[in-house]
């Protein structure tokens, strides 16, 4: 394999969902990639695939994410590629953690199948729309197409609608990551099927503030701008002791802390600051701890750009 001509190569970022008050509405890209790799594949007219990194003894080598959504290209384009490929993909965004893996994977094939096929499909357009039928979150799949902080992805006829918000500067993500799966469906189950009038706006207020305070460098407010009443609550009983992390993080001197997309990780938003980076992530490890679950604790940023080409 490792004598095949490399083609080209995709990295899709991580990302992280609701941000508390945007429930389904508001998402940020995370500096934490999936690579793949496509190679000429010289023994074979087959896709193969070598999968390496977070969840290389789980996913199968032959019907997986990515070959699902590279076939949905190919049934859309009514084209088949005429040559053989070895996609090799290395993994960092950890399985079933509220990180956006599916997001990334599906991107991912679509990415590799509109290469494939000749660059038919257009990214932010068509790409973009494929995604968001495939995985279902417009939160989740945006910011890992166009990156940043991406606000308000509302479907319109066959468009999308949303506003890209520049990460302000000196903004850095602390992420904990859990050792423990949290499946997007079974935190999506437990959210009551209708919400009070009362929590209704308790949460747009509070997302518009959000985006808002995003865009103007009003970090000050990002405390109160991502409270929310319509589905951490519920996901609590699934993350141990999340009201302790919350508190605790807050008093370490983070803006924010809100579950990551459907949960198990945690989104801490904090200042650029050495020591206070260092606080936020020993409160998030400690939390956990506390309740015997291991953490791996990740300071990220919040890049401009989403999939990037190679
Ligand atoms: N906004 C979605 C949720 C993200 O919170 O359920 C799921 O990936």
């Amino acid at each position: 394999m490792a004598k095949n001509k490399k083609l080209i190569t995709f990295k899709i970022p991580a990302t992280s969902a609701n941000i508390g008050s945007g429930f389904d509405s508001v998402g940020l890209a995370l500096s934490l990639y999936n690579e793949i790799h496509i190679y000429e594949n010289d023994n074979s007219k087959k896709i193969e695939f070598e999968i390496f990194g977070e969840g290389e003894n789980e996913i199968s080598k032959n019907d997986n994410m990515i070959y699902s959504a590279m076939k949905l290209v190919f049934k859309k384009l009514k084209s088949n590629p005429k040559k053989g490929y070895v996609v090799k993909c290395i993994n960092r965004i950890p399985l079933s953690r509220g990180l956006g893996s599916s997001s990334a994977a599906i991107i991912g094939g679509l990415l590799c199948a509109n290469y494939m096929l000749g660059d038919k499909l257009s990214i932010e357009k068509d790409i973009l729309n494929m995604a968001v039928q495939i995985e279902g979150h417009p939160d989740n799949v945006a910011p890992a197409i166009l990156g940043g902080i991406i606000s308000g992805v509302v479907r319109k006829n066959e468009d999308f609608k949303y506003i890209k918000i520049k990460p302000p500067k000196n903004l850095k993500a602390v992420v904990s990551i859990p050792n423990f799966y949290l499946s997007t469906e079974t935190a999506r189950n437990i959210l009551p099927k209708e919400i009070k009038r009362a929590d209704a706006i308790f949460n747009i207020s509070r997302a518009a503030l959000l985006t808002s305070a995003l865009f103007s460098n009003r970090l000050d407010l990002l405390e109160v701008a991502t409270e929310d009443k319509i589905h951490q609550d519920y996901r609590a009983k699934f993350i141990p002791n999340l009201k302790e992390l919350f508190k605790e993080t807050k008093k370490a001197g983070a803006y924010s802390t809100t579950i990551s997309g459907a949960g198990s990780s945690i989104l801490a938003l904090v200042k650029d600051d050495k020591n206070i980076i260092e606080k936020v992530s020993k409160a998030m490890h400690s939390s956990f701890k506390k309740k015997n679950v291991e953490s791996i604790i990740k300071v990220l940023n919040i890049p401009t750009k989403g999939a990037i080409i190679i």
